[in-house]
Formats: C-alpha cells, structure tokens, sequence
C-alpha cells in the first residue's frame, strides 16, 4: 500500500495561511489533515466549518478531517458538505458507532475511527471491516507538538492482527509527535499514513521535510 503523508494544518501559521497550503500543494504530501476540536472531548479549541471552507477551496489534495468532537453526529454532513473527503471519529466520543459510520459513508466520506492512548484495539473488532481507516493517537488528542507515545507500536501490532484476513485494504493512520526521527520505524511497523504537524512546520523548509518523509518511507515494507 502507498504511503500517505498529511501535514496537519493545526501547525500551521495562520496569519499566512494560504501560503502554507500552497506549500502543501506544490509540496510531495499526499493530503490535507484538518483538526477539529470543540473544547468538550478535548481541552482545546480549534476551527471549524469557515476554516474547512478556505482549506477546500485552496486545496488540491484530499482533506483529511479527524473529528476531536462530542455529537460529531450532528455535523457530519456540514463537514462533508464543506469539503471533507475522509472523516475520522473518536471511538470514545460515539455512543453508537456504529450508526455514526453509516452516516460518514452516507456523506460520501471515507469513514475512519480514532483511538485514543489508552483505548484498545480489539474494542474495534464488530465494526472493523466498516471501516476505511483506522488513526492510531499517539499523544493525547488536543494539542501539536507533543512527545511521540511509545506504546503505539504494540497498537499498530494489534491493529494488523485485527485486520488480518477481515479488511487488509484498512489503511492505518498514526496522528502525533510523528517525524523523522521515527518515520521508517512506524512505516516498518505497519502504517500507510502519517499525520505529522510539529515536525513539518516547525522545520527549516517544510517541503524538503516532506520530501525527506515521502523519501524515508518509500523504500520501506511493512511486515
Ligand atoms: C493532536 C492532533 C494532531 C496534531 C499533530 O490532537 O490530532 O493532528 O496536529 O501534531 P504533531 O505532529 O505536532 O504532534
Ligand atoms: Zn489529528
């Protein structure tokens, strides 16, 4: 499976906004990664659909948008409207999954779920051949530019056994701390898309730091 890399526009500058996603179009990412977070599932305060809006009529590149939100039921379809081509809910936000990924396939969405550090794998097991995606948390979901959690290797170990057999094509995303210093690992480890915020934005030269990623894991197999 090809390898995704998804800038994470949270990191980005938004006094120059526009410029950063140009800098993403001209760049070698694969897509757009937009987080929402509403400051009840999470201790932070994002952006929302104006924000998606500008993204979309700017971006050349599929949006990505992880869903950091209570009753993301309710705004399901003002996402997809506004530009969403994938749409990823925490498992620990929905209280009937199973219906929220009907209505993000309903929407014409990829559908994708995120787990938080400490929510396991296997709590995925009834609805995993539903979904397109699965996004690993690799720092607690809320903020940029935190430390990379270790325990996510044994998740992505758990996650390819989950998948085995039932939905190989799922594509596995990790979200958080993620980088250069640790690209080729998780690559090696089973992951088809990186969300990375901090590492890019905050670099020398975003560009060659996704070109750097994109060369990083493309000679990569995953075992
Ligand atoms: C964290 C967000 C991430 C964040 C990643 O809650 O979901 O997408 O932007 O940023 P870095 O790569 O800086 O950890
Ligand atoms: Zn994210």
């Amino acid at each position: 499976m090809q390898h995704i890399i998804a800038p994470s526009i949270l990191s980005a500058d938004f006094g120059n906004l526009q410029r950063d996603l140009e800098m993403i179009n001209q760049s070698e990412a694969d897509w757009f990664h937009f987080d929402v977070m509403d400051g009840v599932f999470v201790p932070n305060i994002s952006f929302g659909f104006p924000i998606l809006k500008v993204v979309k009529k700017i971006a050349k590149k599929p949006i990505d948008v992880h869903l950091m939100i209570a009753n993301a039921d309710n705004y399901i379809q003002e996402f997809a409207d506004a530009g969403a081509d994938s749409i990823t809910v925490h498992y620990e936000a929905c209280a009937h999954l199973h219906r929220t990924i009907q209505v993000i396939k309903n929407a014409g969405c990829k559908a994708s779920v995120a787990l938080n550090p400490h929510t396991p794998v296997n709590l995925l097991q009834d609805i995993i051949g539903d979904l397109d995606m699965v996004l690993i948390m690799s720092v607690n979901p809320g903020f940029g530019g935190q430390k990379f959690i270790q325990n996510t290797y044994k998740k992505i170990n758990d996650l390819k056994a989950l998948i085995r057999g039932v939905n190989e094509d799922l594509i596995i995303e990790v979200d958080g701390g993620v980088g250069l210093d640790n690209i080729v690992p998780l690559s090696r480890a089973g992951v088809n898309a990186f969300v990375s915020g901090n590492s890019i934005f905050a670099s020398e030269n975003p560009t060659n730091t996704i070109s750097e990623m994109k060369r990083f894991v493309g000679n990569q197999q995953s075992i």
